[in-house]
């Protein structure tokens, strides 16, 4: 297929269906994807990882996003700060591995050197009236709140981090956020446009087929009305689920604990985030294959309150949070067919592994369930990539996709 063009683009935009998938240029070309880029992706706070992975002064990793390298690096005073990884003498990469520890940043080519600040100290034999501050890596936006780290690529954020961040800081509290280490991390890179990835995640139509897992410890009145996130399933689903929500929620008052949602419903948001605490099943306390902790109480709990908060901070990033651990989910676009799934998991700082936590049962679900993803979301490109594929349409249970759907073409559209 030959390169999309703007207008292209805004006539399969205008030839959308509500309520049903979309072209296939929208899944599988590098132009469409190129547009994705500069329109959908670059302007979102993105999730990058826990503050506990980079400790020390000097320690660092690259977050790569759709062709842009970042280094996340900790600084001599114990901040965290964001560059570009392109040297400012003629733009070679300056870390090539993916994550270390250096007391400066060094170009591997000629070996200008720059301090954890980012600014340039030493570059030999320059002429005379060469000045080092001249020459600073470039910044990257960043925000750090309860120990996540967030990056912005776009030259001017739409929405300055301490108000993208604000309205998510009463579950961070409550779940301890700042005082948690990774206690493992796991990625499933997926052969598909980000978007299909994304159409799975923001359903659970698929859950009964292909999550036996999922389905096990979540009830089924919670799957149909929130699987796919807040408002993914029918009207009449949620009213079912209602009183059990109203019992969870009075359980938490009772208990002092957070409860409730916010859905964040403006179209031209660049985020789309949302965040809820809502129960598991009868008798569950985690998010576990029998229901039973697997590792301390993080944050302020009190007690087990059968529940769990989920964060969304957009489409691309979402943090599941029973009361005793965090799974963090990064989908992370690469490029028109490959999006790299990422998991990581949180327990409280002080928690030893064996001792205090069990692994296995920690990272069981949402391992399992990641890994069944990968092969339907793949199976899903193969198909698309047929010559008799044409958008089909979504079920009442997907509400949350055709939401998703509609956000993203709303995004394309004012980013034109
Ligand atoms: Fe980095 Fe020359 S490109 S020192
Ligand atoms: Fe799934």
């Amino acid at each position: 297929m030959t390169r999309t063009n703007g207008m292209d683009i805004d006539a399969m935009i205008a030839r959308h269906r509500d309520g049903f998938s979309m072209e296939k240029p929208f899944y599988l070309d590098p132009g469409v994807f190129e547009a994705d880029v500069e329109r959908v992706i670059m302007p979102i706070w993105h999730l990058v990882d826990h503050a506990s992975r980079i400790p020390n002064a000097g320690d660092y990793f690259l977050f790569e996003l759709a062709g842009e390298s970042i280094i996340v690096v900790r600084g001599w005073e114990g901040e965290i700060r964001a560059f570009y990884n392109v040297c400012r003498h003629r733009g070679s990469i300056i870390c090539r591995e993916a994550h270390g520890n250096v007391r400066l940043l060094r170009c591997p080519y000629h070996a200008w050197s720059y301090d954890l600040d980012g600014s340039l100290k030493v570059a030999q034999l320059m002429h005379e009236g060469f000045d080092l501050k001249d020459y600073g890596l470039h910044p990257c936006h960043i925000g750090v709140s309860h120990g996540l780290i967030f990056v912005n690529l776009s030259p001017q954020p739409g929405i300055d981090f301490d108000t993208f961040i604000d309205p998510f800081t009463p579950y961070f509290e409550l779940h301890g956020l700042a005082n948690a280490k990774i206690a493992h991390r796991a990625s499933y890179p997926t052969e598909a446009n980000w978007k299909l990835v994304l159409e799975n995640f923001f359903e659970c139509y698929h859950c009964m087929p292909a999550h036996p897992e999922y389905c096990q410890v979540h009830a089924k009145d919670y799957i149909l009305a929130y699987g796919g996130g807040n408002g993914s399933g029918p009207e009449e689903a949620e009213v079912v689920f209602q009183p059990q929500l109203d019992a969870f929620n009075e359980k938490c008052k009772s208990l002092g604990h957070l409860y409730g949602s916010f859905v964040e419903t403006d179209d031209n948001s660049p985020h789309m985030r949302s965040a809820a605490r809502t129960p598991f099943k009868d008798g569950w306390l985690s998010e576990t294959r029998d229901g039973q902790p697997a590792a301390p109480l993080m944050g302020t709990f009190k007690d087990w309150d059968g529940g769990y908060s989920a964060t969304a901070f957009s489409p691309f990033a979402t943090i599941f949070m029973p009361n005793d651990f965090a799974s963090i989910f990064r989908f992370i676009p690469v490029n028109e067919d490959h999006t790299d799934v990422e998991l990581i998991w949180l327990v409280r700082a002080e928690a030893e592994e064996g001792r205090d936590y069990d692994l296995e049962k920690i990272i069981w679900l949402w391992d399992v369930t990641a890994i069944a993803d990968k092969t339907i979301i793949e199976g899903n490109k193969q198909g698309i990539l047929s010559r008799r594929y044409e958008p089909g349409p979504y079920s009442r249970h997907e509400k949350g996709t055709n939401y998703l759907i509609n956000w993203y073409l709303n995004r394309l559209r004012a980013g034109a």
